[in-house]
């Protein structure tokens, strides 16, 4: 097969001559028409550098089937089949065809009754004329040089007998370019760093870039290990009647995070070891004014919640710090505050169930288990009156959810809740209680200053997703699970998370306190 240069050699030299190719069917290359396929690439790399100009001609032509080829060579069945009946009275056993003419027996009898060629007498098959004139032949012949049959009514008997078939083909009228020479300028591709150098950049002539070419197809998106736990919670939290909240800032004012949750301004967790503030922009006044006088008397005196306070001087300042959110506890004390405004708004309080899981951040040295950044599950229930107890049968429920079915609970401290509990699960391989989470009730502190009526309680719950997970999938470094070194091949292969609810203890999950 010609090469894409001889190819363009013969279009050029073609065009200087006869000025246009009316039809590129009639180009020949060692007295054989071009590969019509080979001469597009040919043509699409002249007309890209304006040398030509071309326009597609389609036509339908038709081409033998391998059976048709044959015939075309051999002759029909029919007329095999006539060949093989001797002159005369006598003629041919129908036993013995098959012997003569193979395959042609069966199509090649039909076709010669029907053109009167031969009969049947007896239990042998006689001619009827002397000569025949095998047109199907003759047919496949003309199809095969020319494409095509004057007659339609044959043609289509011939498809029909699967001896023909049809093609589209694709052939190419070709004039002049405004760029039009006999030569072909090599084109660059890039500028590199030799041409930068030696100054040919100068003189080079540049490939242009084809913004219509298609990409690369991209394979189809995976989710990553994690996303496809967070879907089996999410499933969890939906199914109890939980609304997802807005976790999609990871940037938040230190109001948000600490001041509105009722945590000290001097709070070690405030510190930056702890925590990652930013530089630019590094402050942020988004939250209401009225809010923040009632929580600044809070912190210093209790305010009107009958609280002494933490009896320092609080500092706005402090509050607008912005910072990469620590928890999501953050988003939750937005979320309740928005609550109240409803609440003023209507009159009427609505009992409400919210949950998020999201990415955190903490300024923490690095280890197999630790990242400065992981996810977060939380759920948050407001309603009137309710007490520890209900905090601690709706864990039992929530945890079981997710197959784990014996639950314990430790008094521990936040400064937001007030019981405070951390939740231990059994784990059957270490046989062992592990800690999976943190709890608690929202303190009056935190609760009256955004505006919820004195008789809401709001129960709260915090755990990791990265545990859970990498119990899940049998991950023992979190470098494994997150981060520049993960394997890409492994978020392709993993499968989606079906949390086994039966079974005791699949999941432990271990907050990442
Ligand atoms: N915010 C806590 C943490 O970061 C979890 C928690 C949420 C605790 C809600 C109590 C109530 O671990």
């Amino acid at each position: 097969m010609a090469t894409t240069e001889e190819l363009q050699t013969l279009v050029l030299t073609t065009l200087d001559k006869e000025n246009v190719i009316t039809d590129s069917k009639s180009l020949l290359v060692n007295d054989k028409p071009v590969d019509q396929l080979a001469l597009l690439g040919a043509l699409n790399s002249l007309k890209s550098k304006e040398m030509i100009d071309f326009t597609p001609i389609d036509r339908i032509t038709w081409i033998l089937t391998e059976e048709g080829k044959q015939l075309a060579k051999d002759g029909s069945h029919e007329a095999r089949v006539f060949a093989a009946i001797p002159a005369g009275e006598e003629g041919l056993p129908i036993a013995e065809l098959q012997n003569k003419v193979g395959a042609s027996a069966k199509p090649g009898q039909g076709k010669a009754f029907k053109n009167k060629w031969v009969s049947k007498k007896g239990a042998n098959l006689v001619r009827l004329v002397d000569t025949i004139v095998d047109e199907t032949q003759r047919d496949l012949k003309e199809i095969e040089s020319t494409g095509t049959l004057g007659d339609a009514k044959v043609l289509a008997d011939l498809k029909k007998r699967t001896l023909v078939d049809k093609q589209k083909t694709t052939t190419y009228s070709v004039s002049k370019g405004p760029d039009f020479s006999l030569t072909v300028k090599k084109e660059a591709t890039d500028i590199t760093t030799e041409m930068l150098q030696s100054g040919e950049w100068k003189n080079a002539t540049f490939k242009k870039y084809n913004f219509d070419a298609a990409g690369v197809p991209p394979n189809s998106g995976h989710l990553h290990p994690l996303m496809k736990v967070r879907q089996e919670f999410r499933e969890i939290f939906f199914e109890m009647g939980f609304q997802e909240m807005p976790t999609n800032c990871f940037a938040e004012s230190s109001f948000w995070n600490f001041d509105a949750l009722f945590q000290p301004q001097q709070h070690p967790a405030r510190d930056a070891h702890d925590t990652f503030f930013l530089k630019d922009p590094a402050t942020s006044d988004r939250y209401p004014r009225d809010l923040m006088e009632k929580i600044k008397n809070t912190h210093e005196n209790g305010g009107d919640t009958g609280s002494i306070g933490y009896n320092y001087k609080w500092k706005e300042e402090e509050a607008q710090k912005l910072i990469l959110r620590t928890h999501t506890t953050a988003v939750s004390s937005f979320m309740l505050h928005k609550l109240s405004e409803e609440t003023k708004k209507t009159g009427e309080f609505r009992p409400a169930k919210y949950f998020s899981i999201d990415r955190v951040f903490r300024n923490e040295s690095v280890d197999a288990t630790h990242l400065a950044e992981f996810h977060q599950i939380e759920g948050v229930i407001a309603d009137k009156n309710l007490t520890l107890g209900d905090l601690i049968g709706f864990m039992d429920i929530f945890f079981k959810k997710m197959g784990m079915d014996k639950i314990r609970f430790k008094p521990t401290y936040n400064p937001y809740t007030e019981p405070s509990m951390e939740i231990f699960s059994y784990h059957e391989g270490l046989k062992s209680w592990v800690e999976i989470g943190n709890s608690g009730m929202f303190r009056p502190e935190m609760l009256l200053p955004l505006g919820l009526p004195s008789d809401v309680r709001v129960i709260a719950w915090g755990l990791g997703l990265e545990r859970p997970t990498m119990v899940k999938y049998g991950i023992s470094n979190i470098r494994d699970l997150l981060g520049h070194k993960v394997n890409i091949g492994m978020i392709k292969e993993y499968p989606i998370c079906r949390l086994d609810k039966e079974s005791k203890d699949k999941i432990e999950g271990v907050s990442e306190d």
